[in-house]
Order: structure tokens, then C-alpha cells, then sequence
């Protein structure tokens, strides 16, 4: 980001997300190391690397579902501090790696679901309600993602890309400034994972910040304005997409790995280890959320 010392510093010259020095320790394992990132508004920003680097952790710890040191700021406000309610209510909010729909609810009703609740309680008095969602705030998700059309389809008649973007939507809905997706794309072929990265840009052209986490190297290449690379918890490269590309040290810890998804790959044969079972689910215990998880995962439909 520039650092211009030439200009009076205005207060919103602070970018969306700004982490400084953030660090997760899992017991022995450093599973971030001193991060510092920055995603401003309407910008697309990757964040790459091997297998086990720390993506996952680097967006648990950002969203408040990971304990973690250092500082975390929302358009130059601390919220290291808050809980996952308090930074989704600020306007960040993240898609999970498994991120299953409700297969037996509509589009809309998986959207509405997600800005219903703050957590298990006011889900059951929402449904006890019946509550609604402030009218315009899902089919305001619905047309950013482009999906106004399929408002009323269940998942299954989606095609996958589609129901990818009901995951990106879903974290859109209400006051959205910042979504941090994890692998939204895993599973897509070359062609519907171009389009999705369209439907990226286009959510970024309308001024949110977006943290994009896949393997896909022709979709992360193509979409993002800077690229983080992480290896074993800390970033060894940041910048354009073209210098990281060319950075040996990159190449030899991520980019000449089986992990990427090579341009020319269909994608078909991609190990894709997260997604193999489709993005539809019948609500089932996840196995990659912790217990705090309140957002729209399906665990809490089991509890
Ligand atoms: N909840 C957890 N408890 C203990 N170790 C974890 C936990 N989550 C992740 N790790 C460890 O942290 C490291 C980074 O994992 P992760 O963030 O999932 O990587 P990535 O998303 O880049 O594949 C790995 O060594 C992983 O085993
Ligand atoms: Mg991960």
C-alpha cells in the first residue's frame, strides 16, 4: 500500500484490513508468524501457499475464531480484541473451507439464514418467530453475486459455480465491507472458475475488500491486484501477481508443487481435497470448525 508521507494522512487513508505482527501458536506449531497484511476496499488480495502454510489459520485468527497475537484493524480500528460477532457485525465475514448450503432450503433462505443469526439462540427464537431478515438485505446479496434469477431454487438445481457464489453471498449480506474466502473455487473446471472469478471482480467493483484464498493459480493470477505467499506460517513474498510469479522462492516452496492448479489444468483431475464431496450438504457436523463457530456453517444445526 502506499505510504505516502507527502499527503495529510486522512483518517480513512487506513486500508479495510491492516494486520500487524499477527502470530497463532497451536501448541509447539507457529501456525502464523508475524503477518502483516493489508486488503483495501474494493481490491482483491490472494493469499497462497502450500498445504499446512497457515491460510486457514491467518483468516480464523482475522475473524476472531482463532486465538492470536498482534493487531488486527478494520479500517483503522483495533478489533483483536472483539469476538467473532462483534468483527462480523464491524463487516468482515468469511466463507468456511467446506462451505456447505442448506440443501432443503432456497437460495434466498440460505441467505436469510446467515443474517439471521448471531448465534444458536436467536436462530431457534428466529424460527420460533419467524423473523425475517431486514427486507432488501438478501436480494441486495443475491443481485451483487448475480443470482437474483435462482432466488427461489434449492441448491442442487445450481450448477456448481452457482452455488460457489451462494457461499460468497452469503457472507455478503448485511453490511459487508470485507469477505475472506477460503477455497470458495476449489472444485470448479477451468471454465466456471473463470466466470466465478468474474463474479469476484464484479463484488469488488462495488467497493468491498476481498481476501481470496485458492489453488487455483489461473484464477488467483487472474483476479487478484497483490498476492501474500505463506509458507510454514509466515509470508516470504507479497506483491503483484507478476513478480510473484517470478520469485524463486516462491516457485520452490508453492509454485513447482502438485498442490497448484496449473493453467492448463482442467481441473478435473485436481486432487481438490476439500470439496470432493460437493458443496451441498444435508447439515452434518463439520470437522474442520472449532466450537465457537457461529457462523454460517451447518454445525450448529446439529446442536
Ligand atoms: N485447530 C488447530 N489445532 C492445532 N493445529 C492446527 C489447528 N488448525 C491448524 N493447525 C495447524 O496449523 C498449521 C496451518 O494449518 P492451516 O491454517 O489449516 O493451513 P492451510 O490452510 O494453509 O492449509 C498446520 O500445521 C496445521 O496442522
Ligand atoms: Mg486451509
Amino acid at each position: 500500500m502506499p505510504d505516502s508521507a507527502t499527503t495529510v494522512a486522512a483518517p480513512d487513508a487506513e486500508p479495510l484490513l491492516r494486520t500487524r505482527g499477527l502470530s497463532v501458536h497451536y501448541g509447539g506449531v507457529t501456525a502464523n508468524a508475524d503477518i502483516d497484511l493489508t486488503v483495501g476496499a474494493g481490491e482483491i488480495v490472494g493469499l497462497i501457499g502450500p498445504n499446512g502454510a497457515g491460510k486457514t489459520t491467518f483468516v480464523d485468527a482475522v475473524t476472531g475464531f482463532a486465538r492470536s497475537s498482534g493487531e488486527v484493524t478494520l479500517s483503522g480500528r483495533r478489533i483483536d480484541r472483539a469476538g467473532p460477532h462483534r468483527r462480523r457485525r464491524a463487516g468482515m465475514a468469511r466463507t468456511w473451507q467446506a462451505g456447505e448450503l442448506f440443501a432443503d432450503l432456497t437460495v434466498a433462505q440460505n441467505l436469510a439464514v446467515a443474517v439471521q443469526r448471531v448465534g444458536l439462540r436467536a436462530m431457534v427464537l428466529d424460527v420460533v418467530n419467524g423473523s425475517r431478515p431486514p427486507a432488501g438485505v438478501v436480494e441486495k446479496a443475491l443481485d451483487v453475486v448475480g443470482l437474483t434469477d435462482v432466488a427461489d431454487r434449492r441448491p442442487d438445481e445450481l450448477t456448481l459455480g452457482q452455488q460457489k457464489l451462494v457461499g460468497v453471498a452469503r457472507a455478503l449480506v448485511g453490511d459487508t465491507g470485507l469477505v475472506l474466502l477460503d477455497e470458495p473455487a476449489a472444485g470448479l473446471d477451468t471454465h466456471e472458475s473463470r466466470e466465478f472469478g468474474g463474479e469476484l471482480r464484479r463484488i469488488a467493483a462495488t467497493g468491498v475488500g476481498i481476501l481470496l484464498i485458492d489453488h487455483d493459480m489461473s484464477l488467483v493470477l487472474d483476479v487478484c491486484d497483490r498476492l501474500y505467499v505463506l509458507d510454514f506460517g509466515r509470508v516470504i513474498a507479497a506483491g503483484p501477481p507478476a513478480e510473484i510469479t517470478n520469485d524463486p522462492a516462491v516457485v520452490a516452496a508453492y509454485l513447482g508443487s502438485a498442490e497448484v492448479q496449473a493453467e492448463s489444468d482442467s481441473g478435473a483431475d485436481d486432487p481438490a481435497p476439500d470439496t470432493s464431496a460437493g458443496t451441498v450438504m444435508t447439515p452434518v457436523e463439520s470437522t474442520t470448525t472449532d466450537e465457537t463457530t457461529t457462523e454460517s456453517t451447518t454445525t450448529e444445526e446439529t446442536r
